[in-house]
């Protein structure tokens, strides 16, 4: 099977094929139905007359009552007012024309997107915790469900005396035994038809996505976990203390579906978690018109931070996704591990190939072939030379190594499937994260692989031997190729990514219901497994949130947000061509963010201004705020270029116009001494100007606001279209530096990332 790139990427850094665009189409009647998601509103006072308003509403365009009730996949009623239901496009118009109808949004799916990386970015095993604080703590994961009997979630030092404020459940099923004093939540949500066969109806993980983000983020320490030895340590959470709440909504081989995010979000909400972490990505840049956006924005109304994955779309420019500006979205870094096999040959050179290989191998040498020289009869030498699977001629592969070049992943299992004994991969793509192997494998990039080739052809016996993979010290941090970069496809006005951590070749828990790999024939089994994607990186950031608000229990999301990212370590743009549009404010710095000194805090107001600001039309917001009626007019005048007190700066520039002005408005909160002074340190970039007034703040209560401007010019330069420059400004004290990225943006073309729709046209 031939797979385009975009496929392929998929395919190595997510760990899950969980790539389902088409929508369902039900089986019933002739006309083609989906689901749709209708709004009314925010909370309800009363759930049951929610829930029958629900079914009227639905009766009037169906043809009974019964036939209405039926229809409701879901009601939410415990955090917002909403029903999922399964509607022609004639029924879904219908209702979107009723008064009482806020919006109505067509489901779609989503695709999801490990313990040195602790240490590596400064939270030792040793870090001050307030135990206590930690133990109320309840993190929320959307994901593919959770592992209960791995060693990260027993629960010894745990008391069964849990969080005050824990009104969450476990759905217990024929494979889900229960909770414990470490989870103390499980649900699963699936109301679009029956899972996967390899998958079960129950919060039980099939896939191993879900238990190896849950252990990231608040796993328990397990001293000498390792992958068959590679990877060695104590694994461990952020928060290993606090309470873990799995909210499935993931499945195998369907994805991840709107209406039972949203559902997530309802129950989480109501369930009464502190952080919600979801590595799912696959969004719409309109803000009214995402799942992801529109719970989360919910979530913040209720003081939750929500915590997202970039998406692995990287390098280009402008793929990042969950980018809404209540959001915390998380790019993907490497740490200075990396794990290389070295491959001997017969004529006594070797090389370091890239990947993990669990097997020693039992022979000194074998022979080694190219795809090309043992095409099947009927194959192309080209075919062959990929090694697809009826390209080769299987009496040719037995017992030898084979070269081959990378078409999709798999070619290890199709020369062990066949007979062979191993594969070299040349690939001049993934080579940052670690691909795990089914069979001895190794990659190489095409210069090595030519090398290779050029051996096997100039002997008539060529032999090597790929050898078990060890660690190897590799420079960082430096951000993951596959990481997605900014700027953000949603608002010219806010960074995105928010900051980096840690995500390539994680090691955390696995479930015993996969293999390593899911391939065919593979026998790996581990309690422990390494995964790289901005899947494993959000769970970091989510961990640390935790971490903040243990100490901080009273600080808002976006004030646990400004400690994140004002602390956050700046790294190099040498390094990282996309400076930050690939790593936002910088590597993720979990012991500083405790003590930030100064926080930009906000609340859902200056988000409705900022929506305002974008130009959403008053009634596109009812998803966001549950009324139909917002004066955007009267909330808009004397904000400031952004509307909002974000912790960094971007503007993009007006095509072709000499020079573009912004002025924000911001306001700073003293977190630090009560007596404490800041005095403003700006970097301008070449041919931008910034002032900042005041320049500089003093203090004399904690809690003490502050507010200042800050001026942003720069001239057009035709030179500078499609890139970015960087600047900053930092508020030092004698104890403390607040630091914010400036950044600003040449656009290719006017509008070129800024895409709303509203929902008509979306029907
Ligand atoms: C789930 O439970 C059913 C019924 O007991 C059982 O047949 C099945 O093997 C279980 N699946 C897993 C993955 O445990
Ligand atoms: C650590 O794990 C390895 C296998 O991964 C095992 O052989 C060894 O005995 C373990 N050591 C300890 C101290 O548990
Ligand atoms: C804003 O948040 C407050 C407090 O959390 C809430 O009462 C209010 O309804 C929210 N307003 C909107 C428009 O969402
Ligand atoms: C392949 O790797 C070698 C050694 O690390 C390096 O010298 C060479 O430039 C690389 N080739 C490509 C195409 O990246
Ligand atoms: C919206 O606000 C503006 C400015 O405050 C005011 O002039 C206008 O009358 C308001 N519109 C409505 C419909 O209330
Ligand atoms: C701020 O600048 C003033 C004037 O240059 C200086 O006296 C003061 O010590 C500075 N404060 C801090 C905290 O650096």
């Amino acid at each position: 099977m031939r797979i385009s790139k975009k496929v392929l990427l998929l395919l190595l850094l997510l760990d899950l094929l969980m790539i389902f665009t088409s929508q369902l189409v039900s089986s019933k009647g002739s006309e083609e139905k989906k689901f749709y998601i209708i709004y009314f509103g925010g909370r309800p006072v009363e759930e049951d007359s929610a829930v029958r308003k629900h079914i009227d509403v639905l009766s009037s365009v169906k043809e009974s009552f019964v036939e209405a009730k039926e229809s409701i996949v879901y009601s939410y009623t415990k955090s917002f007012n909403a029903f999922a239901a399964e509607l022609s496009s004639d029924e879904a118009n219908k209702i979107a024309e009723m008064d009482e109808v806020l919006s109505v949004i067509p489901n779609r799916y989503r695709k999801l997107h490990t313990t040195k990386s602790w240490d590596f970015i400064g939270l030792p095993l040793t870090a001050r915790r307030k135990l206590k604080a930690e133990s109320n703590i309840v993190v929320g994961l959307f994901d593919t469900g959770i592992t209960p009997q791995s060693d990260s979630f027993k629960d010894y030092g745990l008391t069964p005396d849990l969080p005050p404020h824990w009104k969450g459940t476990c759905d217990v099923s024929a494979n889900f035994s229960g909770c414990n004093n470490k989870i103390i939540g499980a649900r699963y949500f699936k109301l679009d038809g029956n899972p996967d066969p390899s998958d079960v109806l129950s919060p039980l993980d099939a896939d191993g996505h879900g238990t190896h983000t849950s252990s990231t983020l608040a796993g328990d320490n397990v001293p000498n976990a390792s992958l068959f030895g590679l990877a060695k340590g104590t694994s461990r959470g952020a928060v290993p203390s606090a309470r873990v709440a799995m909210y499935k909504v993931c499945w195998i081989s369907s994805g991840c579906s709107d209406i039972d995010i949203l559902a997530a979000f309802d129950a989480a909400i109501h369930d009464g978690v502190d952080v919600i972490s979801l590595s799912i990505g696959g969004g719409s840049a309109d803000y009214t018109a995402d799942s992801i956006a529109i719970g989360s924005f919910h979530a913040m109304n209720n003081g939750i931070i929500t915590v997202t994955s970039a998406g692995n779309d990287g390098p280009s420019l402008g793929s990042v996704s969950n980018h809404a500006p209540w959001l915390l979205t998380v790019a993907a870094s490497g740490i200075d591990r990396a794990f290389k096999s070295q491959v001997q040959f017969g004529d006594g050179k070797s090389i370091l190939g890239s990947g993990i290989s669990t097997f020693h191998p039992t022979q000194k040498m074998y022979p080694l072939v190219s795809g090309d020289d043992i095409a099947h009869n009927s194959a192309s030498k080209e075919d062959a030379r990929f090694c697809y699977a009826d390209s080769l001629d299987s009496k040719k592969v037995k017992g030898k190594l084979v070269l081959c070049k990378l078409a999709s992943w798999g070619a290890d299992s199709v020369i062990k499937g066949i007979g062979g004994i191993g594969t070299i991969v040349e690939s001049d793509q993934f080579l940052d994260a670690a691909q795990i192997f089914m069979a001895p494998a190794t990659i190489v990039n095409s210069t090595i692989g030519e090398t290779i080739n050029h051996y096997i052809h100039s002997t008539g016996s060529a032999t090597a031997v790929i050898h078990k993979s060890n660690e190897v010290q590799v420079r960082a941090p430096f951000i993951a190729s596959f990481s997605s970069r900014g700027p953000s496809p949603g608002t010219k006005r806010i960074l995105k990514p928010d900051i980096a951590a840690p995500g390539i070749d994680i090691l955390a828990s696995y479930t015993p219901l996969k293999s390593l790999t899911g391939l065919k024939g593979d026998t790996q089994f581990s309690k422990f497994t390494i995964m790289s994607g901005t899947s494993m990186a959000c769970p970091h950031v989510a961990g640390v949130a935790a971490y903040v608000k243990s100490f901080h229990p009273h600080w808002s999301p976006a004030a646990i947000r400004s400690a994140i990212l004002t602390t956050a370590t700046p790294m190099s743009p040498r390094v990282n061509a996309e400076a930050e549009f690939a790593y936002g404010a910088g590597q993720l710095n979990p012991r500083r963010a405790l003590n930030p000194g100064l926080i930009y805090d906000m609340n859902n107001m200056s988000y409705i201004q900022f929506l305002c600001l974008e130009g959403y039309k008053d009634s596109s917001l009812a998803p966001l705020i549950g009324s139909k009626f917002v004066n955007c007019s009267s909330l808009i005048p004397g904000l400031g270029y952004d509307g909002l007190n974000y912790p960094t700066f971007q503007l993009t520039l007006k095509r072709k116009q000499k020079t573009t002005l912004a002025i924000y408005r911001r306001t700073v909160t003293n977190v630090g001494p009560p007596r404490s002074s800041y005095n403003a340190t700006v970097i301008a970039p070449k041919g931008v100007e910034i002032t900042v007034t005041p320049m500089s703040l003093v203090f004399t209560k904690a809690m003490q606001k502050r507010s200042f401007k800050v001026v942003v010019k720069a001239k057009w330069d035709p030179s500078r279209e499609g890139q970015m420059v960087s600047g900053r400004l930092a508020w030092k004290s004698s104890r403390y530096v607040v630091r914010s990225s400036v950044v600003v943006y040449s656009p290719y073309e006017e509008d070129d990332h800024v895409k709303i729709n509203n929902y008509e046209s979306v029907l």
